[in-house]
């Protein structure tokens, strides 16, 4: 995973949670954990819902990101799997970081996004894996800093399982 982005800063976004967090509406809960691991599962929440921010938002961390986050301003950020929160626009907006790439693999959430923010050319939008990232695309060392903000976590909800029962079965 992400082989083309060597020697690249990475900042993995885990929580402890100790404030209240917005609650996802049950509409969208899936009825097993593993389906945040399925790409089919994000497509169709996404092809109704706006906006959700998953964990913190930017104002919540920014002051323990900035030490994370490149000197240059100009220098290129990578959000993967962004999915529709506003964590990139703030990026942009509060942070002042003025060439961000936010990439998911759902295209109805790209759809969206390139939609919402049509107007910011400093926003790049892109549908891809992040676990089967092209090197034409993505070439080595193209990114000063990649983010991570709960999409490992979606990655994971399936393979926890699996070790665990590994675990037990061993
Ligand atoms: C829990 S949400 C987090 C969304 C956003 N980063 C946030 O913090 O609010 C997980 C996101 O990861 C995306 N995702 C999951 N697996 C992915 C993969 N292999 N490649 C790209 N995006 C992926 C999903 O489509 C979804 O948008």
């Amino acid at each position: 995973m992400y082989s083309s982005l060597r020697r690249t800063q990475f900042c993995f976004i885990r929580y402890k949670i100790v404030m209240p967090i917005k609650l996802e509406a049950r509409t969208t809960l899936p009825s097993n954990n593993k389906a945040y691991a399925k790409k089919e599962y994000w497509e169709e929440r996404f092809a109704t819902e706006e906006s959700f921010e998953w964990l913190v938002s930017y104002d919540d961390i920014a002051i323990k990101l900035e030490k994370y986050l490149p000197r240059d301003k100009a220098d290129p950020i990578l959000l993967v799997g962004c999915g529709n929160s506003n964590f990139s626009y703030d990026i942009f907006c509060k942070g002042d970081f003025t060439n961000i790439t936010s990439i998911d693999y759902s295209e109805n959430v790209i759809d969206a996004m390139k939609y919402k923010y049509s107007e910011y050319p400093e926003l790049k939008w892109i549908c891809a894996d992040m676990t089967e990232l092209d090197e034409d695309a993505f070439p080595v060392d193209s990114f000063a800093c990649v983010i991570d903000k709960a999409a490992m976590d979606a990655l994971m909800s399936e393979v926890r399982l699996t070790y665990l029962v590994h675990y037990v079965e061993n």
